[in-house]
């Protein structure tokens, strides 16, 4: 898919973005574009403490909008850090990941929909009946939009095969189209791909599916993929169509956080200015 493909829902963030930004005052002063980038990067805090996150999230001071609670901190932490990060209004992605027969991930979505997070994961890989049964959850009012995970970004043709996935030399790609569109079918809102998919899966999924894209390292970071195996720049990401990057440990564990992450802001916005 070519750049300009990508520019409708571009605008489209860029213009919903603003507008919560001129409602809630929160950026008032900044650049639509500055806003823009904002709306897009998600911070992962996979940390075993409040307090080490919230140390972060201090050193990141404002500079970012959207933070990442995943299984590590949740399990450590519980509600009390999204509750924390809401009242200085954050948005929150509660990264649980959900896959287990549809009762009992209906009953999670419903457990957590009141905490206050935006956005929550599913695998998509627990199927049709699992995700309607979280959608269904997740269509109280208050509750967060649902992403459905389609294939780990730390997982390559190999692994998949070691769990039975198995056929064409581009098997990685179909399921992650499979789980797409099982997704969509399903009434979830949106995907986690990695940037290797995110092209064919914005192509088959349209413009106003929301995709979220991690396994990002900034531009220069001379191939750092941690235990990541399809990794991505920012730039890159973006063009092909990513509505959202994940970003964790290029942030986390930098010496300057607030320095890397002001880098892959203007990333972002240089890649749809
Ligand atoms: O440190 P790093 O940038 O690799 O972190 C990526 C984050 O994105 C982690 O918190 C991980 O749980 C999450 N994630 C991922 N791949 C997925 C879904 C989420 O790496 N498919």
């Amino acid at each position: 898919m070519d750049k300009k493909a990508v520019r409708p829902q571009a605008h489209k963030e860029a213009a919903g973005a603003h507008k919560q930004a001129q409602s809630d005052g929160a950026n008032a002063g900044e650049s639509s574009e500055r806003i823009d980038a904002k709306e897009r990067l998600i911070v992962a805090l996979d940390f075993p403490s409040a307090e080490r996150a919230m140390g972060l999230v201090n050193r990141l001071d404002g500079c970012c909008r959207w933070f990442k609670v995943g299984m590590e901190l949740y399990y450590a932490a519980g509600n009390r850090v999204i509750e924390g990060l809401r009242e200085r209004g954050y948005e929150v992605f509660l990264d649980l990941k959900l896959h287990d027969i549809p009762n009992t991930v209906a009953g999670a979505v419903r457990s957590v929909a009141g905490v206050g997070a935006s956005l929550l994961s599913v695998h998509a890989s627990g199927g049709e009946q699992m995700m309607r049964a979280a959608a269904h959850a997740a269509s109280a009012p208050g509750a967060p939009k649902l992403l459905a995970v389609t294939v780990l970004t730390s997982m390559d043709t190999a692994e998949l095969r070691a769990v039975g996935v198995s056929g064409s030399a581009n098997e990685l790609h179909s399921q992650v189209l499979r789980l797409a569109r099982l997704a969509q079918t399903a009434g979830i809102d949106g995907l986690v791909c990695s940037s290797e998919e995110v092209e064919a899966v914005r192509a088959a999924m349209g413009p106003d599916m929301k995709l979220v894209v991690p396994g990002i390292r900034p531009a220069g970071s001379a191939g750092r993929r941690d235990d990541q195996k399809r990794v991505a720049s920012a730039t890159d990401a973006i063009a092909r169509g990513a509505s959202m990057l994940v970003v964790g440990r290029p942030i986390t564990q930098a010496a300057d956080p607030a320095k890397v992450a002001a880098g892959i802001l203007a990333e972002i916005a240089a890649s749809h200015s």
